[in-house]
């Protein structure tokens, strides 16, 4: 099993993982919050997949009373209503301040499972048991918790750190192979903006990654949480290097925002963060701040991985420069970038203009 600890000066926690580890959430759970009674939240799916072992590991570590409860899957339902919900069904069954919630499945469950603890009864034990390999690597660490609202997303939430983190690898031989590829995105973004050795490896371990090699498995996430964690662990609330996580997503955000989801055509977030990766090093390279090498590695990786580097839908150039402005990272009414410097090394910059941001675009267009 690797471990990865997650030190704050108010809290502290372990990120557990290891293939087969569902077995064992009720004891990791138990260890962190003792109490008969203990709730475990997932989407349908995933209830039918993974439920049963998660169920019987927690009445074997000793909670007598166990409460499912189901929110549908899907982006669209990260929301108030649903939280309303699953209120009602905490409050229904009683439950106290000290039963631990579990979050098990994706990141939007995570997310909203994460502010239904942090608010039901004023905060109560909170573990994440991701089943996404996003939700592993990213979501699942570092205690963002938060919802939808129309008028944008992730807009209501808080900062709500998991007593425990369980990640069995092997639920990720469920996982449909496009969600799996979109996880691989914010790895190879860990390796750009922290940590050139990461880049190398998934280089060379891409054939096992994609096989679900059950080692290779390990050490991708136990790399990429150590990523997550010491960024959290340097800046919890995101006043500086946090930011560097948001490394293609400010690109990613506007391909998102401009395409109708319904679309059959549309990228999921792991492909336009795939995308916005290869825009903001071009950027770079144009700008001369960066060795046109670190492009050419980008695109090999990504196409090694699977996930695009080109795309032949986007929205006109106009209409995304539009987005990237309402974003919430834009200040003083600048569109902020992290933009690779080398391999492994990301800045901040807000001095770029429109016409160069442009031209990322245009780079990506096939
Ligand atoms: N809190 C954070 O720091 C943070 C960071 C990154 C992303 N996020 C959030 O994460 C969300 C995206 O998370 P996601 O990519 O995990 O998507 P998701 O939670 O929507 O899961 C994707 C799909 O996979 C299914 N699924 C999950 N695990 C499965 C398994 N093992 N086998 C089969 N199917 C499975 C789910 O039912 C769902 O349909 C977004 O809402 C995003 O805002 C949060
Ligand atoms: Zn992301």
């Amino acid at each position: 099993m690797a471990v990865v600890d997650l030190k704050l000066p108010h809290h502290q926690y372990q990120i557990h993982i290891q293939p087969g580890l569902l077995v064992q959430l009720g004891a990791l759970t138990m260890a962190v919050a003792k109490h008969e009674r203990g709730t475990i939240i997932a989407d349908e799916s995933v209830q039918s997949l993974h439920l049963p072992t998660a169920m019987k590991s927690m009445e074997q570590a000793g909670y007598q009373q166990v409460l499912t409860c189901t929110m549908n899957a899907g982006e669209h339902n990260k929301n108030l209503t649903t939280m309303q919900k699953l209120y009602d069904d905490l409050l229904n069954a009683r439950m106290e301040r000290k039963s631990p919630i579990v979050a098990l499945g994706g990141g939007v469950i995570g997310d909203t499972v994460g502010f239904v603890a942090a608010s039901y009864l004023r905060g109560v034990p909170f573990i994440q048991c991701p089943t996404t390999l996003l939700s592993m690597v990213d979501a699942s660490v570092g205690g963002k918790v938060g919802v939808n609202v129309p008028q944008g997303k992730n807009l209501i939430g808080a900062f709500y750190q998991p007593n425990a983190v369980v990640i069995d690898t092997d639920t990720l031989k469920t996982l449909p192979r496009r969600e799996l590829i979109c996880g691989l995105a914010e790895c190879v973004k860990h390796g750009v903006i922290r940590d050139a050795d990461l880049f190398d490896w998934l280089d060379a371990n891409a054939d096992g990654i994609l096989a679900l090699d059950p080692d290779t498995m390990v050490e991708l996430v136990a790399r990429n949480v150590q990523i997550k964690a010491t960024v959290v662990m340097e800046d919890e609330k995101e006043s500086g290097v946090r930011a560097h996580l948001n490394f293609g997503h400010t690109f990613a955000h506007a391909i998102e925002a401009t395409q109708k989801y319904t679309d059959e055509g549309s990228h999921h977030h792991g492909e336009a963060v795939a995308l916005g990766m290869v825009a903001a090093t071009r950027l770079a390279v144009d700008a001369g701040m960066c060795d046109s090498s670190v492009l050419d590695r980008l695109i090999a990786l990504q196409d090694k991985l699977g996930l695009p580097t080109s795309a032949d839908n986007l929205a006109d150039n106009e209409g995304l420069l539009k987005t990237m402005r309402l974003d919430k990272k834009v200040k003083d009414g600048a569109i902020r970038l992290v933009l690779p410097v080398k391999m492994g090394q990301v800045v901040v910059d807000n001095t770029h203009s429109d016409d160069e941001i442009r031209n990322a675009w245009n780079s990506l267009r096939v």
